[in-house]
């Protein structure tokens, strides 16, 4: 089978490298891929939001499947689009990707079907905001309606910053039109919790849970960014809560959708709080996360491929998705300066003869050499029997893998480690 991937980043090369694993599978294109990905792929230089591009490139190259991995082309129609021409597609059409495309869309699902989440309210202009703002508990979160590249979420401690989150959103746009409309939420605390599933629409099948380490510095300080590393599994998500979160959350979310008549199928992704009233969802994403799958797939024992496309025809199992016991740690290495200015076009060397996985996030190839082209622009991955084994491994590939500037934390791992010495 010839299969498209749709995307360029680590989670795009994780998931390339575990479908390469399958008999199916007999040639990959990757659109666009990256300098990294082009060792196990076809880059093709179509960009992942250029949808008439794609299209016409699985048309003229007879693609079998297509795996749509980004929010972007999903929130577009990407796989309405390629289904229109008879191409198969792993991921949820555009009516279903709103849950993560429409935060307003997604609260007022949960708020319908009774699926615990935080308290919120809408706003679509600022005036109401910021005097609804002038009374309201203290810290609280304000997230724009739709995509903002993982910063639409501003977390308030005073009521001075609220009102200036809500002024640079809904006046100064600084997240365009995904400003339009705002949600201002309770403020929760609890660990955080991703839960990557498989969905047909009817079964959902989650895979083994991990922890992203959001902020840029060791100690969780400093900004926000897409990720600067990850583990699985995580070890304050017991059995007994993963009972929980399939009757509460799960279940309940699938089964909205398709009462809504916005069937999912793909990847759901559940970004949980475990607060002290229970796991609450803080986020739907509509696709695998990114680092999580480069900490879940490897863990992976099934053939991905089958796996994929038993959710497009409705015909999944919990049977088909099985994992291994062992654990799995990604450190992020990013240009020094991320998630801000920072300097690209050095060169990257990464050994070929190492315990773990290199998945390439932000590089590419010119006159035959790997230079990087990122903020973020690699995980470096490793697996072992135990979570202390994984993250001091994968903590060994770093000084083996060379660019200038290479900036990394230090701590991913620390607090699940410390997590697991309370119980
Ligand atoms: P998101 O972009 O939706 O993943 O949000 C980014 C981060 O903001 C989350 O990972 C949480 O750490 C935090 N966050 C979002 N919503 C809330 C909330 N209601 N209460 C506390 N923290 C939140
Ligand atoms: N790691 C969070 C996300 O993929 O949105």
């Amino acid at each position: 089978m010839k299969i498209m991937v749709v995307g360029g980043g680590g989670r795009e090369h994780a998931i390339i490298k575990k479908l390469k694993k399958s008999e199916k599978v007999t040639e990959i294109f990757a659109l666009p891929g990256n300098g990294g990905i082009a060792a196990d792929a076809t880059c093709v230089n179509i960009g992942a939001k250029d949808i008439d591009g794609i299209v016409n490139f699985a048309k003229e190259n007879k693609i079998d499947y297509a795996v749509v991995a980004p929010d972007d082309p999903l929130v577009l129609g990407c796989v309405d689009a390629l289904n229109k021409i008879g191409v198969p597609c792993f991921g949820p059409n555009a009516d279903a990707a709103i849950i993560e495309g429409s935060k307003v869309f997604s609260k007022n699902l949960m708020k319908k079907y009774g699926i615990p989440t935080a308290q919120y309210e809408i706003f679509d202009n600022a005036e109401d905001a910021v005097k609804y703002l002038e009374t309201a508990p203290i810290p609280t979160v304000i997230k724009a309606d739709g995509l903002a590249l993982g910063k639409g979420v501003i977390i308030a401690e005073t009521r001075e910053d609220a009102i200036d989150a809500v002024r640079s959103i809904m006046e100064d746009k600084v997240f365009g039109a995904s400003g339009n409309r705002i949600v201002v939420e309770e403020f929760l605390t609890g660990p955080e919790v991703s839960v990557l599933s498989f969905t047909d629409g009817k079964t959902v099948v989650p895979m083994i849970s991990s922890m992203d380490h959001k902020r840029a510095g060791d100690g969780d300080t400093g900004l926000n960014t897409g990720g600067m590393g990850t583990i699985a599994p995580n070890p304050y998500y017991t059995k007994e809560i993963a009972d929980v979160c399939m009757e509460t959350i799960f279940l309940p979310t699938v089964r909205a959708m398709t009462a809504e008549n916005r069937t999912f199928k793909g990847c759901l992704y559940f970004g949980l709080m475990l607060t002290e009233k229970g796991p609450k969802v803080i986020e739907y994403n509509c696709r695998f996360g990114d680092p999580e799958t480069q900490v879940v797939l490897p863990l992976l024992e099934s053939d991905l491929f089958e796996i994929m496309e038993a959710t497009t025809n409705g015909t999944l199992t919990e049977e088909m998705v099985k994992f291994s016991d062992k654990s799995a740690c990604c450190v992020v290495m990013a240009s020094n300066g991320y998630p801000q200015k920072y300097e690209t076009g050095f060169e990257l060397t990464i050994p070929t003869d190492i315990d773990g996985e290199v998945y390439v996030a932000g590089a590419k190839i010119e006159d035959g050499k790997l230079l990087t082209a990122g903020g973020r622009v690699l995980g470096a991955v490793a697996v072992d029997d135990t979570l202390k084994g994984a993250v001091d491994k994968a903590y060994n590939l770093v000084p083996e893998i060379k660019f200038e500037n290479a900036y990394f934390r230090h701590d991913i791992g620390q607090r699940a480690l410390a997590a697991k010495e309370e119980k």
